[in-house]
């Protein structure tokens, strides 16, 4: 009985999806054509990190009280954060520019929600909350758009089962998915079988409210920013590094049932979004532009390290504090890039990253070779497939490899695709931006066949790019 009651409750969740993505197919896509530009100069300020805005929305959700939150990104993605926090009985408002007030439930205290929780086009949002929903009584079921309906959700699905909530998923453990929480859920120790913030924070965060402590161990150091702001807001969380088979391995335990007390968070500048203007000023003959406030967290800033070791001017001024994060303005000037090996340790700390990354090495002098790097194909799309065609079709010479790009750089001149390739952006917002910089840096512009996804992470992204191209 309850069995059919839950297979009726997934198809009227399919339904819904469906017909959201029906809705979604009905708005008309909205093509550009980014063309070549001249010197880019001046200064900006990209939006709030991604990462660290729907964390501060979960938590501040959490905590008992009310939390404040500035230069939160108000993308869709975020939003969808956000929707689903208050279907779950936090009030989340938006009080002005990027100023958000959360008053929180309480760890253990969130509410059923009434009706499926659409998390739109983002993976981030569908993870992390699997493991808020997991240690709590309550049913929800998740539904997105096609991408994020096409995304493995099983590497989640697993640890969470072992702690005790169940699921009813679609094929291939994919969304839409039902989850049905458990309480008291069982304490796990978890090795992470993929380098994933997502995973590891969604057995974090089921460690909330799950009595004893929860461990994840981590074999790669991914984004740390769950921990940074577990321990923010009060939580019992230690991180031990030990040495393991392939060098330092992190241990995190989390105890339960946990208190947060509500925070005031400062949101620093998403490098996720500051690498398509550093690439764009590194690419673009005679740029000089400084990007204010952009996120430095050591596990995030690979793309800088990578573009120095090519040969790129970028410079770090003014190293703060934000948030907790190491912070800096960076002045980024033209340069001759050179192809490299990029080494795959790095990858966990650039992951997003790499299609801005082959842009640059598109447009540099000689090779560079990417491996390692098999992530990439279920993010919100093959990121290697997709990023082939599109530089192949701006005029690159790319080759696609199981687990990476070799791609043989211009020396600097433009890129002279042919003149009716149109990226394929496949719902993906980096593909659209990364392309959106080749076309700057090409001879007849570069066509992208819809820039609507770029509102999930960067919706000021043509703005800025429009306020800077001559
Ligand atoms: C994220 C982790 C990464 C990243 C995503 C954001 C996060 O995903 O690609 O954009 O906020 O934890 P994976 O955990 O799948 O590597």
């Amino acid at each position: 009985m309850r069995q059919s009651q839950r297979g009726a409750r997934l198809a009227i969740a399919r339904a819904r999806c469906q017909s959201a993505r029906v809705n979604n197919d009905a708005a008309p896509a909205r093509p550009r054509r980014f063309l070549p530009s001249g010197p880019l100069r001046g200064t900006i300020r990209v939006p709030g990190d991604k990462s660290i805005s729907h964390r501060s929305i979960m938590l501040g959700a959490l905590a008992v009280g009310e939390t404040r939150v500035s230069g939160l990104l108000e993308g869709e993605d975020v939003l969808a954060t956000a929707a689903a926090m208050r279907a779950m009985g936090a009030s989340v408002e938006r009080l002005g520019d990027g100023e958000w007030s959360v008053h929180g439930v309480g760890v253990g205290a969130l509410l059923q929600p009434q009706a499926p929780l659409d998390m739109g086009n983002s993976g981030t949002s569908t993870r992390l909350l699997m493991g808020v929903v997991a240690s709590h009584t309550i049913t929800v079921q998740f539904v997105g758009d096609a991408s994020l309906s096409g995304r493995p959700m099983g590497r989640v699905i697993e640890p969470l089962s072992q702690m005790g909530a169940a699921f009813e998923a679609s094929e291939g453990g994919r969304l839409p998915l039902t989850l049905r929480g458990v309480w008291p859920a069982v304490p796990i120790e978890y090795r992470l079988p993929v380098a994933s913030a997502q995973v590891k924070s969604a057995v974090l965060l089921a460690g909330l409210n799950t009595a004893g402590i929860t461990t994840v161990i981590e074999p790669v150091p991914t984004r740390d920013h769950s921990e940074r702001m577990l321990r923010g807001f009060g939580a019992d969380l230690t991180v031990e590094e030990v040495g393991g088979a392939n060098g330092l391995e992190r241990i995190i335990r989390i105890r339960g049932e946990a208190e947060l007390k509500p925070q005031t968070i400062e949101v620093p500048g998403d490098p996720s979004s500051a690498a398509f203007f550093i690439v764009a000023a590194l690419v673009v003959p005679g740029s000089e532009l400084l990007i204010e406030n952009v996120g430095l967290n050591p596990t995030r800033a690979g793309i800088v390290t990578v573009l120095r070791q090519m040969g790129g001017s970028i410079e770090e001024l003014n190293r703060r504090e934000v948030g907790g994060e190491p912070v800096a303005d960076l002045l980024v000037k033209h340069s001759a890039l050179r192809g490299i090996e990029v080494d795959p340790a790095l990858a966990p700390s650039m992951i997003d990253e790499f299609p801005v990354l082959f842009v640059a090495a598109s447009l540099a002098q000689g090779t560079t070779v990417t491996s390692g790097l098999d992530e990439l194909r279920v993010k919100e799309s093959d990121r290697l497939s997709a990023m082939a065609a599109a530089l192949t079709g701006a005029g690159a010479r790319v080759t696609e490899q199981h687990d990476g790009l070799i791609i043989e750089g211009t020396g600097g001149e433009q890129l002279r695709g042919s003149a009716n390739s149109r990226t394929k952006t496949h719902l993906d917002h980096r593909i659209a931006m990364s392309m959106a910089i080749a076309g700057l840096a090409s001879r007849d512009g570069v066509e992208v066949d819809d820039t609507r996804p770029i509102a999930t992470s960067f919706p000021v992204f043509e703005a800025l790019l429009d306020g800077l191209s001559p």
